[in-house]
């Protein structure tokens, strides 16, 4: 803990640095001898992405609601500091930039200073959005500014709650709170499980129901109850079991296999659709929790994936959303069977 800051006050550091972090580099990966507008800059994100950019090599253009805030910028060794509540600071950005607008936006304005900010920024320029009021008002955005080929990136706020994903008055209550406090549903991501392994003869009706609700109960459910909402992606955690088999885990691999058909169903019918044949994850989950699982499948020579990496090859696939089913596994050697991507 730095000296003299209280622990209450010390504990928001790490949050307003990760937010700069993770909104500045890992969104829009400012770099050396590019520009930053960073409004609102005498707040505790401002005050860090000043110390980013800096650290980064990229130039600073800061805003503050007050001639005192704007003051503190100025001790601060900021060069161009402008007044937040006067929209104008996008024209002056021209003249800064000699025309050519910004490489980045930081932005915790609301309303016009929104669109003013878009206007600001260079072609090929990218706006990270901190701000949360005009999400909540659902307030539109004038388009106009995109077609200069600019990226915007919100920041999402997760909201965890409890429930069986079979349980279709309990899904369709949170979708509908979630639709009534001014955020849309935009897309689903399935990774309920059960297992219940044994071979298919030994398994009673009871262990076969509880393997197959999770899987295919669940997803069936969010597929019947988002059929009319406009998503991003319907994303579903299905198992290299799914391509390879295992006698002892038919249940399972059924279940995983029901996921794939109505993967095929939804894009047959153009709705987004893609289930992922994870093969093992390493650090978290079934797997990592179970070290006679990792060991067999060491030995059929798949080995586990760090979550990152996990995430990132998810990134890629949705990204290119090209085909219904995807493997990213580390294999100690390439699988010997091949799979239709269609
Ligand atoms: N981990 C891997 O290496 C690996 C490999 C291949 C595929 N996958 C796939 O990835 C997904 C996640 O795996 P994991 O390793 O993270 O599994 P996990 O740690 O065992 O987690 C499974 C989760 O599913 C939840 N769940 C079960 N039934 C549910 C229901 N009816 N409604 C809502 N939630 C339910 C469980 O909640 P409770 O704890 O409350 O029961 C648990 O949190 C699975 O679909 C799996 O098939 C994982």
């Amino acid at each position: 803990m730095v000296t003299g800051v209280q622990a209450k006050l010390g504990a928001t550091l790490p949050v307003v640095f990760l937010t700069v972090h993770y909104g500045l580099g890992h969104l829009a990966h400012l770099t050396r001898g590019e520009t930053v507008l960073v409004h609102g800059a005498t707040g505790g994100v401002g005050l860090a992405a000043i110390q980013y950019a800096r650290l980064h090599g990229a130039q600073v253009i800061a805003t503050a609601g007050n001639e005192v805030k704007r003051d503190l910028l100025r001790a601060l060794g900021v060069e161009h500091v402008l007044d937040s509540r006067d929209l104008r600071f996008a024209e002056e950005i021209r003249r800064i930039t000699e025309g050519r607008g910004v490489d980045v936006v930081l932005n915790s304005l609301a309303g016009e200073a929104v669109s003013r900010g878009l206007e600001a920024l260079r072609p090929g320029g990218r706006f990270v959005e901190l701000g949360k009021r005009d999400v909540h008002e659902n307030k539109p955005l004038r388009l106009g500014p995109f077609g200069r080929n600019i990226a915007f990136f919100g920041q999402v706020t997760a909201r965890a709650h409890t429930l069986d994903v079979c349980d279709t008055q309990a899904v369709r209550r949170i979708i509908m709170e979630a639709e009534a406090s001014g955020h849309p549903l935009r897309g689903v991501i399935h990774s309920a499980m059960h297992l219940e392994d044994g071979f298919l003869g030994t398994l009673t009706d009871q262990q076969l129901r509880d393997a197959l609700n999770p899987k295919m109960g669940g997803a069936a459910a969010l597929d019947a109850l988002t059929r009319h909402h406009p998503l991003d992606l319907f994303l579903t955690y299905s198992s290299g079991n799914a391509l390879i088999g295992n006698p002892m885990q038919s249940s399972y691999a059924a279940g995983n296999l029901c996921l794939e058909a109505l993967t095929r169903k939804r894009r047959a019918a153009g709705l987004p659709a893609i289930a992922i044949e994870w093969g093992a994850i390493g650090e978290t989950g079934y797997v990592a929790r179970n070290h006679s699982v990792q060991e067999t499948l060491s030995r059929l020579g798949i080995l586990p994936i760090a979550p990152g990496e996990a995430f990132r090859a998810a990134e890629d696939f949705l990204a290119r959303s090209t085909c219904a089913w995807a493997w990213p596994a580390r294999l100690a050697q390439p699988p010997a069977l091949g799979r239709s991507t269609s």
